[in-house]
C-alpha cells in the first residue's frame, strides 16, 4: 500500500512511548460471569475478570437477553436507517421515554453510545450557546474532551475537583456564557466529583452544568438515577448524560435535560442525525435492564459490598489504594510498562484478567491498575485477587505510591 510507512510509523510510536494499545482475546461465558475464557497461547483457559464495565451482569440478565432475543425475531437485527429516515421504532421511543422518567428530566435522546452522545451532543450544546465558554475538569473522559474541541469554544481546564480553581476561572470570565463539564465518578480514579458545591458556582455565576454519570447510572442513587439524584441533585443539573454500556451491560447512550434543549439537539447533533439508529433488540435489552434495575436493589447492594470487602483487603495488604469509597477501585503503579506486566503476570500466573489505566496518553508515570469488582464476585474471588495483588507487588516492587490532588 501507498502510504504505508506513515501508518507503521505511527504504531511504533506508540509502542516507542509506551502507548501502544493491544488487546487479549477473553470469552465472557453466559450464565457464569465473571468468569470467562482466555484464548492463551497454550490454549483456552478460565479466567475471572476485574475489569468489566458490566458490573451488576446485567449483559447476561434472562429478562435482558430475553428481550434482546423476542425483539430481534419480529424486528430484525438492525434498526434500517438514521432517526428520521425509518429508524425510529417504538422501543428506541419507549426507551428515551424512559430515560426521562429515570432522571426526572423532560426528555432524553439516544446516540449509538456514549461516547459519541459526549462527542456530538456536548459539542453541539457548546456551539449553540453563543460565546460560550466551556470549563472541563481535567480528568474528563476523552469523549468530553473530544466533544469540547470540536465545538470550537473557548476552553479551560480546571484542577480536578478543585473547587477554588473552578470558582477562580468562572470569576476571571464573568460576563461570558459558561458550560461547567464534569463526571460524577471519574473512570480512572473512582474519584467522586462534589456536585453539590459545583451546582452551588454555577448557579452563583449563571453556568450550564453538564453531567457525564456514564460510571454512576444503574448504580447510584434511587432506581439506579446516578450519583446526582442519589445526592438529591438531579434537578440541578441541567444535562446528563449516561451510557447503557456500562452497568446496563448493553450498548447506546444518551443525553437527558429540558425538552426544548433535546428538540434542538436532535437537527444541531450530526452524530446524532446521520448514522443509524440503535437497533430495537438493542433498546428492548437497555429497556428490561433499566426497569429491572429500578426495581430490584441486590445487585447494587451486592456490588457496594464486594466493592468495601475489596478496598479493606487491598489496604490491610499495604497495597496503595486510591482513597474513595465508590466502585472503581484504582492501585497506584506509576510506570506504565511495569503495570502492563503486572497484569500480564496476574493473568498468565493467578488467571485473574485486569488492566491498567492512566489519565492520558502521555501520562506513562502514573500508570494505575483500575479494578472494577462487580456484584457477581464471591468472596473466594475478592480474597484471591488481594492475595496475587500483594504477591504481584512484592515480585515487581513499583516505587510510585498515590499523590493526593491539590484538591484533596
Ligand atoms: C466517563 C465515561 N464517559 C463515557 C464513556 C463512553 O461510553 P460508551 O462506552 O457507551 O461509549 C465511558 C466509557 O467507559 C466513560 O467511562
Amino acid at each position: 500500500m501507498r502510504h504505508e510507512k506513515f501508518f507503521s510509523c505511527a504504531a511504533d510510536k506508540r509502542r516507542d512511548d509506551l502507548n501502544y494499545r493491544a488487546s487479549i482475546s477473553v470469552e465472557r461465558i453466559p450464565g457464569r460471569f465473571p468468569y470467562a475464557t482466555w484464548h492463551s497461547p497454550e490454549g483456552p483457559r478460565d479466567v475471572v475478570v476485574w475489569c468489566s464495565n458490566d458490573q451488576l451482569g446485567m449483559s447476561q440478565h434472562p429478562k435482558v437477553v430475553g428481550a434482546m432475543v423476542q425483539t430481534v425475531l419480529h424486528a430484525g437485527a438492525g434498526a434500517g436507517g438514521a432517526r428520521d429516515t425509518c429508524g425510529t421504532n417504538r422501543m428506541l421511543l419507549d426507551l428515551e421515554a424512559e430515560i426521562a422518567d429515570l432522571h426526572r428530566k423532560q426528555a432524553a435522546m439516544l446516540f449509538t453510545s456514549g461516547y459519541i452522545a459526549n462527542a456530538a451532543g456536548l459539542s453541539a450544546v457548546a456551539r449553540l450557546v453563543p460565546r460560550c465558554l466551556v470549563i472541563s475538569d481535567e480528568h474528563n473522559h476523552h469523549s468530553m474532551i473530544e466533544g469540547i474541541s470540536k465545538s470550537g469554544c473557548k476552553k479551560r481546564i480546571w484542577r480536578h475537583n478543585d473547587l477554588e480553581h473552578l470558582e477562580q476561572i468562572l470569576r476571571e470570565e464573568r460576563g461570558r456564557p459558561a458550560l461547567i463539564a464534569f463526571e460524577s465518578i471519574y473512570a480512572i480514579s473512582g474519584d467522586v466529583a462534589p456536585i453539590r458545591q459545583i451546582c452551588d458556582l454555577a448557579r452563583r455565576f449563571g453556568a450550564i452544568t453538564y453531567l457525564n454519570e456514564a460510571n454512576a447510572v444503574g448504580i447510584c442513587g434511587a432506581g439506579g438515577a446516578g450519583m446526582a439524584e442519589r445526592e438529591g441533585l438531579a434537578s440541578r443539573i441541567d444535562i446528563i448524560e449516561g451510557t447503557l454500556a456500562q452497568a446496563y451491560g448493553c450498548l447506546g447512550g444518551y443525553i437527558a435535560g429540558r425538552a426544548v434543549l433535546v428538540d434542538a439537539l436532535r437537527t444541531h447533533a450530526p452524530g446524532y442525525a446521520f448514522t443509524n439508529a440503535l437497533p430495537p433488540p438493542l433498546c428492548a435489552a437497555s429497556l428490561a435492564a433499566i426497569r429491572h434495575l429500578k426495581e430490584s436493589s441486590w445487585e447494587c447492594e451486592r456490588l457496594a459490598q464486594n466493592a468495601a470487602t475489596l478496598r479493606a483487603g487491598l489496604i490491610k495488604a499495604g497495597l496503595p489504594v486510591r482513597p474513595g469509597q465508590e466502585h472503581i477501585i484504582s492501585l497506584a503503579v506509576g510506570d506504565i510498562a511495569m503495570a502492563r506486566a503486572m497484569c500480564n503476570a496476574l493473568l498468565s500466573d493467578f488467571s485473574l484478567h485486569l488492566r491498567p489505566a492512566g489519565h492520558s496518553a502521555a501520562a506513562r508515570d502514573t500508570a494505575y491498575l483500575r479494578i472494577l469488582p462487580s456484584s457477581h464476585h464471591d468472596k473466594t474471588m475478592l480474597t484471591a485477587l488481594v492475595n496475587a495483588l500483594a504477591e504481584v507487588w512484592r515480585r515487581f516492587e513499583p516505587s510510585w505510591s498515590y499523590q493526593p490532588d491539590a484538591a484533596e
